[in-house]
């Protein structure tokens, strides 16, 4: 693996398995309650510049549960970029720490931290991309119907950090990915140009969201304006009222049809209560896998440290 987990597209085929297989030894070894520190003694920084909830929370008991520890420092704590140059803080927090974790606005942010940062930095979310959450996502997919390829998924709402990662996803296992958006509010053309260069999957933009989900397997939505696009909620959810994954769309999608948000949910708005409660929904057994799958990746990136 690189020294840096900051994308799904720096991951070959091959790491990704990897990780998912390490994924699943873990979380077996966890419900067993047996003890597995791979990590004793190791220390992992949790940078956030914004809010969250699964981050925080399932890499913070990941890394306990392997032997290691974790500090959490918030937004007001380190002020990245703000109080401190982002190279700066880099450099100091890899002096006392073997990982750091990072949740920033800018993506050339995390990537900067990652280039003076002596110690792996993983992506726990940025402007432009959310790994961690789509590694998730795609291992439960995997749970649940034992494959990726053959499946129709449907990414419904704005075409984000999550769309941009489930495109990366694509461009490196072949998964037939359609994302359905509003006109202003596609995925960035160049993440999706360099997905369909890889020519490993089927990727559509379908704007119309009933025909995006006809015969879906996999549907899967987002908060329609995400943290630091507060200011345009009223406005986006008038635009994208259209794409609510709600039940006379669970319909058109295929008969047993997986039901996924990456939470947190805004329910009434881009799904509704009666679907994410729906037996269909299995956005809690993904909230779960945010931590078996992070724990596979601190592993994996740790043993570059060894
Ligand atoms: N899905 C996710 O990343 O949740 P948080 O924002 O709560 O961390
Ligand atoms: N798109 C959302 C994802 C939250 C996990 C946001 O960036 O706020």
């Amino acid at each position: 693996m690189n020294k840096d987990f900051l994308s799904i597209a720096e991951l070959t085929r091959e790491e990704i398995f990897e990780i998912f297989d390490l994924t699943k030894e873990l979380k077996e070894k966890t419900h067993r309650r047996e003890e597995h520190h791979i990590l004793k003694g190791y220390s992992l920084a949790m940078i956030f510049a914004k809010p969250s909830a699964r981050t925080r929370i399932s890499f913070e008991t990941g890394i306990y549960q392997l032997g290691g520890m974790a500090l959490y420092l918030a937004p007001q704590d380190i002020g990245i970029g703000t109080r401190e140059a982002v190279k700066d803080v880099a450099r100091v927090v890899s002096r006392y720490n073997d990982l750091i974790m990072a949740r920033l606005f800018a993506h050339s942010d995390i990537e900067e931290l990652a280039e003076y940062s002596s110690v792996p930095v993983i992506n726990g979310l940025t402007d432009y991309n959310h790994p961690c959450q789509i590694m998730c996502d795609a291992f439960t997919i995997l749970e649940h119907r034992g494959k990726l390829d053959g499946l129709k998924i449907v990414y419904l709402g704005d075409g984000n950090n999550i769309a941009h990662s489930w495109i990366n996803f694509a461009s490196r296992v072949p998964i037939h990915l359609v994302i359905s958006s509003p006109r202003d509010y596609q995925p960035d053309p160049k993440t999706l140009q360099s997905a369909l260069n890889a020519g490993l999957s089927t990727i559509e933009l379908v704007a119309d969201p009933v025909e995006a989900v006809s015969g879906a397997d996999v549907l899967y939505t987002d908060v329609w304006a995400s943290m630091g696009q507060e200011d345009e909620a009223e406005e986006r959810r008038k635009i994208f009222r259209p794409y609510q994954l709600n039940s006379q769309l669970l319909a058109h999608a295929s008969k047993n049809a997986l039901v996924m948000h990456c939470l947190p949910a805004h329910r009434g708005d881009e799904i509704t209560d009666e679907v994410i409660e729906s037996p269909n929904s299995i956005v809690f057994d993904e909230a779960e896998n945010r931590m078996h799958v992070q724990k596979a990746i601190m592993v994996k990136l740790a043993e570059n440290l060894k």
